[in-house]
């Protein structure tokens, strides 16, 4: 089964070729970083402009890669949240009408199960049950994952989201959108404990987090060294990075036992984070926890897995009806 999978919750429009399921044919990603970037983050309004002009030919450029005809493809899938509405509602309604055209199956995907699927499109895949993280500029939420379809929400975060607070701690830093990848290639010239920033664990048990604490510690730590040289600049960004691995590798562990899990995926755009991955490896590795992430062209968003988990939603026959809203359904 051949389906065309549509993304476009944020600042990315994509488009992807996915054989049943698991085979990726094709799969583009037109980014609008360079446009956002100016402003320090998203702008929603640019963002579904920018979509509206892309979706099209990112449609068809991933059925020419892929190799096939429009006729091949049997069913399409569409993330309906969450995400920007406006930046929403051009993916879905582009792949609603795509379906209905043409008489195919449309399943409205969950933005964030779609990360989780992610992980079952590497060559080894985690096996179920397994602990699965999305950690994203918009999400830090831990999920008990026992089938293909039943995800278990365990815990997310109360305020700021893991990629958020990077995004933040670069903006305060002047290091520009995104700060993820530059805070992490910054704290590599940096000493992790140079600086001791909060570890936020909440409550004894909870798997949720928080990290406004740990954004306000930094910004009160530039504002009373304003004229850090460029070593001590670095020492903040991996103190802070450190911090925010110190949480996710704990809560993770806390999460694998507590389920008595021994895989643990992670995904979406922090888990690009080579720190953050290679750390959660060692300290799990004790534990005998074996850990799966994807590579960086599926970490960030990408169509690949939202064709993979329409497909798996065709094949289970939840489909979306045609006068369903985009964002029904979406509860986290
Ligand atoms: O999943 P994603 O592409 O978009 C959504 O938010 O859904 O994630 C983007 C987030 C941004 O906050 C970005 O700063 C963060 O992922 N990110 C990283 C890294 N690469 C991207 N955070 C830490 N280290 C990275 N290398
Ligand atoms: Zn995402």
């Amino acid at each position: 089964m051949i389906i065309l999978g549509i993304e476009s919750s944020c600042d990315e429009t994509a488009a992807a070729i996915v054989e049943n399921g698991s085979r990726i044919c094709s799969s583009v990603v037109a980014s609008q970083i360079d446009t956002h970037s100016k402003y320090g983050g998203v702008v929603p309004e640019l963002a579904s402009r920018m979509h509206i002009e892309a979706v099209d030919p990112v449609v068809h450029q991933a059925i020419e890669q892929a190799g096939i005809t429009i006729d091949q493809i049997d069913g399409v899938a569409a993330t309906r949240g969450p995400g920007l509405i406006g930046a929403l509602l051009v993916g879905f309604s582009y792949g609603r009408a795509f379906a209905w055209a043409r008489q195919l199956p449309f399943a409205g995907v969950n933005h964030l199960e779609a990360h989780i699927y992610s992980l079952l499109l590497l060559e080894s895949v985690p096996q179920f049950p397994f602990i699965a993280m999305v950690v994203s500029g918009g999400h830090t939420n831990v999920y008990h994952v026992t089938s293909p379809q039943d995800f278990e929400l365990m815990g997310r975060t109360r305020d700021d989201a893991a990629g958020e607070a990077f995004d933040k701690v670069a903006k305060m830093m002047g290091l520009g959108y995104p700060g993820g990848p530059v805070i992490e290639a910054m704290a590599k010239d940096g000493t992790p404990d140079a600086i001791q920033f909060p570890r936020s664990m909440l409550e004894q048990g909870s798997f949720d987090f928080s990290f406004s604490g740990l954004k306000s510690a930094v910004s009160r730590y530039l504002h009373l060294n304003p004229s850090l040289n460029k070593q001590e600049q670095s020492d903040v960004a991996a103190a802070f990075q450190a911090a925010v691995i110190d949480v996710l590798c704990q809560k993770l562990i806390n999460a694998a036992k507590q389920k008595k899990c021994k895989h643990i995926g992670v995904a979406g755009g922090v888990s690009a984070n080579q720190t953050f991955t290679t750390t959660l490896k060692a300290r799990t590795k004790p534990h005998g926890i074996h850990i799966f992430s994807p590579p960086l062209s599926l970490c960030g968003d990408n169509a690949a897995m939202i064709a993979a988990r329409g497909y798996t939603m065709i094949k289970n026959g939840d489909l979306c009806a045609r006068d369903e809203d985009v964002y029904s359904r979406v509860k986290n």
